[in-house]
């Protein structure tokens, strides 16, 4: 099976399982220790250690950063065995090192999997994003609204007022217009420290989170495994690249970005079927965090396929012993 050129998603999908939960496993004992670096650290040694062990050809594309920065899962390294499939990987071993060093809500480990050249290799800069859930017409909302004619449109999609609507937003300076223009509809806001691989999600399954749209500008690598994990989960998203100098403008043009103004809807950030798992390593809405029990450390997994939408939530109970 390793052997052939395709694609092969079922079976890969429990081995991307695998390597997200030993990223979490790894930091678990760096949560609420008030060390981001040792955290993140743990993390990326454990996932690197398992993606390599995967019967792949993976590239990574959403990594650490530029190889001169980043020692491991570089942009551009390759992983895995070099059997089996030639895929692109986007990964952040764990999305959410503050909200791990303090603990709080949300941190998870991430990684999605692709056939090698679908994934938009976004460089280090912002995204401003926008996303919902399932269940809407297509474009219903766009990132060329102002966001309170966003807040409208959804409202009446629904039908339901605009006080129905609660807007996940990352808590930052730049977007206290943003913020006030929400809040002037009437709509909720939910203010988030960090994490918005995790507030985009969120969009997927508002009954269980609470939460209808997504707004506001985070990581351009993180929108990428956003979009994948929605590409799974099913809900619509959209991203623009921002720049705040020219040395950003440059990244994006060595990454192979020719139009800097380009909107990219979910599915030009992903363009293939895609895999994708996430380990809780703090509560989350959509999976536990890590439990630590005498003898025992405990995981949830979220492991997603785009071609079936299956959604699988796993548990793992490891014995530290085995550590
Ligand atoms: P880290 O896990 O690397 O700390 O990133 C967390 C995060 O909140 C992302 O979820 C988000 O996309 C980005 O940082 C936002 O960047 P900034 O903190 O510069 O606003």
């Amino acid at each position: 099976m390793t052997d052939k050129p395709e694609f092969y998603d079922r079976m890969l999908s429990l081995g991307l399982a695998r390597v997200s939960e030993a990223a979490a496993l790894a930091s678990a004992n760096l949560i609420g220790r008030g060390d981001e670096k040792a955290a993140d650290q743990a993390a990326v040694n454990a996932m690197r250690e398992q993606l390599n062990a995967l019967d792949i050809k993976g590239v990574v594309v959403i990594g650490e950063g530029e190889r001169d920065e980043a020692p491991m899962l570089y942009i551009g390294e390759e992983v895995g065995t070099g059997e089996g499939p030639a895929v692109d990987i986007a990964l952040d071993p764990l999305e959410g090192t503050t909200l791990t060093a303090k603990d709080m809500p949300n941190a998870l480990t991430v990684i999605a999997m692709a056939p090698r050249g679908s994934m938009l290799h976004a460089p280090d800069v912002y995204m401003d994003k926008l996303a919902i859930g399932p269940g809407y017409p297509k474009g219903i909302v766009s990132l060329d609204q102002t966001p309170s004619e966003r807040v409208r449109l959804l409202a009446a999609a629904r039908q339901a007022s605009t006080a129905d609507i609660t807007v996940c937003i990352l808590e930052r300076p730049r977007h206290a217009d943003l913020i006030a223009e929400v809040r002037a509809t009437g709509a909720a806001i939910r203010l988030i420290t960090d994490g918005d691989v995790a507030g985009v999600m969120h969009c997927a399954e508002p009954e269980k989170t609470g939460i209808d749209m997504y707004m506001g500008s985070g990581g351009a690598p993180e929108g990428v495994l956003a979009a994948a994990a929605l590409k799974c989960m099913g809900g619509q998203m959209w991203g623009r690249l921002t720049f705040r100098n020219d040395d950003e403008r440059g990244r994006a043009k060595k990454a192979g970005i020719k139009d800097l103004d380009k909107i990219y809807s979910r599915d030009e950030m992903v363009r293939a079927d895609v895999i994708f798992a996430a380990t809780g390593v703090t509560d989350g809405s959509l999976v536990a965090g890590i439990k630590r029990e005498v003898g025992y450390l405990t995981a949830e997994t979220i492991l997603m396929r785009s071609k079936t939408g299956s959604v699988r939530h796993m548990i793992y109970r490891n014995p530290t012993s085995a550590m």
